[in-house]
């Protein structure tokens, strides 16, 4: 098992200071990381304390310490899940075949954009979420925004860290750029449609939690299983942090499920705008909208791209061990295309629709978050359900984007859809009224803000109205 330095400048699992070269370098983008912090996290909560878990090792119970932080002096470090010995590519052409522990020289520049992309998701998520302190729900919520922020942050250090430490100048580079776009910048956006959208209220917040993190975690499962052993061993730790992330945005929709029950109930036209809540129809379309946008995440539907990551054994599939045959040169996968209007049923060469098979363990994964919400509303006598659409709805990238469907699926007119976009999206009056609901910060020690109820217990272990954040500091 691997020794855990926690005293060093950077804390870390890789035995940074055998190499001094490696180690000059992360410290001197380490101030670059704090001003970017300063200058793009949280909005306004720099001095205050928050109680967070900081990861201090790898070991499955108690790898997280609890306590009260400053976030810029919040201690992001570099840790990597234990090696397994003799650990073999698990996929692939090389299937079979000892994982490599530096960078094979002809997949250099494939992994490093695939290094470079999941780094970039990681601050863009701090960009789009550093305004969401003003109009928190409760201390509790505003906690774990702050956790999942200071999260993303290490996620982009364990990313970083494979830059500095395997991409020389090249990766310093990339590095430095990672620090450098900005979420929603029309000159110099993040790389990724999703983590370019703004997330200026409570909800995106939680929906963002739930589907887009929840991508994260399919990519991270997907990079586990890479040759490139480094890369495998910071993704499966990232994936324990990951968790929490999801927790955060599945139980706050269900508890916005919750309240909006209690308040049908309560109005007697069951108008639950007129008692201060999010009405069904507004959190069907914040679904439709952060599950399709997340959706997008997973690439194209057929993709020699995706067929070379696999067969070079860089990106496998979510739990690869699952699958009986893992070379994947047999079979296809059938893909609705459309065509002339229509959509045409082909059959995709296995490898080529790696990133579909991908997207089929997420949608899944998604469904079953939405029939914990859905069993809400079952018990309570309510017949409304909430839905995932269709796959080919509202895309922006892959083969259906450019083209119209319903949210079940059905191809449609570009006339049908202005007609109807109001009812499956959010509309700018949706956006609007959801902020109206979310006009200050509750701060007040087990207060709940009015259109959520209040979570079902703390943070480890703790009372609701404990002071989670030290807003008085
Ligand atoms: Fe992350
Ligand atoms: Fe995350």
């Amino acid at each position: 098992m691997s020794t855990v330095v926690t005293d060093e400048k950077i804390p870390n699992n890789v035995n940074l200071s055998h190499d001094p070269r490696l180690q000059r370098a992360l410290e001197q983008w380490q101030p670059n990381f704090r001003n970017w912090w300063l200058e793009m996290g949280p909005e306004g909560y720099h001095a205050q304390e928050v109680y967070l878990r900081t990861a201090i090792s790898v070991t499955t119970d108690g790898w997280a310490h609890y306590d009260y932080v400053k976030m810029p002096d919040y201690r992001w470090g570099i840790f990597l899940a234990d090696a397994v010995p003799d650990r073999r590519i698990g996929f692939g052409d090389s299937m079979g075949q000892p994982v490599w522990q530096d960078v094979p020289g002809e997949h250099r520049n494939t992994l490093r954009r695939l290094i470079v992309t999941q780094g970039d998701t990681e601050p863009a998520s701090v960009e789009q979420q550093r305004v969401l302190g003003a109009s928190c729900p409760s201390l509790y919520d505003l906690r774990n925004l702050f956790q999942v922020n200071v999260e993303e942050g290490r996620h982009l250090w364990a990313m970083v860290y494979l830059l500095h430490g395997f991409f020389g100048r090249d990766g310093r580079e990339e590095a430095d750029d990672l620090l450098a776009r900005r979420s929603g910048n029309p000159d110099r956006p993040r790389i990724l449609g999703a983590f370019n959208e703004p997330i200026d209220d409570w909800l995106s917040f939680f929906m963002f939690t739930m589907f887009t993190d929840r991508d994260g975690k399919y990519q991270l499962l997907a990079l586990a299983e890479s040759g490139f052993d480094p890369l495998s061993r910071t993704t499966r730790f990232m994936l324990t942090e990951e968790a929490h992330h999801m927790f955060v945005g599945e139980t706050g929709i269900g508890r916005v499920v919750q309240r909006t029950i209690e308040l049908m109930k309560k109005n007697p036209n069951g108008d639950v705008r007129a008692e201060g809540g999010v009405d069904l129809p507004t959190l069907q379309r914040y679904l439709s909208f952060w599950y399709t946008r997340s959706l997008d995440l997973f690439g194209g539907e057929i993709s020699t791209n995706a067929a070379s990551f696999f067969a070079s054994g860089l990106k496998g599939r979510a739990k690869e061990e699952k699958f009986q045959d893992h070379l994947a040169l047999e079979g296809f996968v059938p893909i609705a295309v459309p065509e002339n209007g229509k959509l045409e049923t082909k059959q995709v060469p296995m490898r080529t629709a790696m990133n579909e098979i991908l997207r089929d363990g997420y949608v899944e994964d998604c469904q079953r978050g939405v029939d914990r919400w859905n069993k809400l509303l079952e018990a309570e006598g309510i017949s409304t359900r909430l839905t995932l659409p269709s796959r080919r709805f509202n895309r922006e990238q892959g083969i259906y984007a450019g083209h119209r469907f319903d949210p079940e699926g059905t191809p449609i007119t570009e006339a049908a859809w202005a007609a109807k976009q109001a009812d499956w999206l959010p509309s700018p009056a949706d956006r609007a009224y959801v902020k109206s609901l979310q006009q200050r910060a509750v701060t007040k020690p087990g207060e709940v803000a009015h259109w959520i109820a209040p979570p079902a217990k703390g943070i480890n272990a703790l009372p609701l109205d404990f002071v989670y954040v030290r807003t008085d500091g």
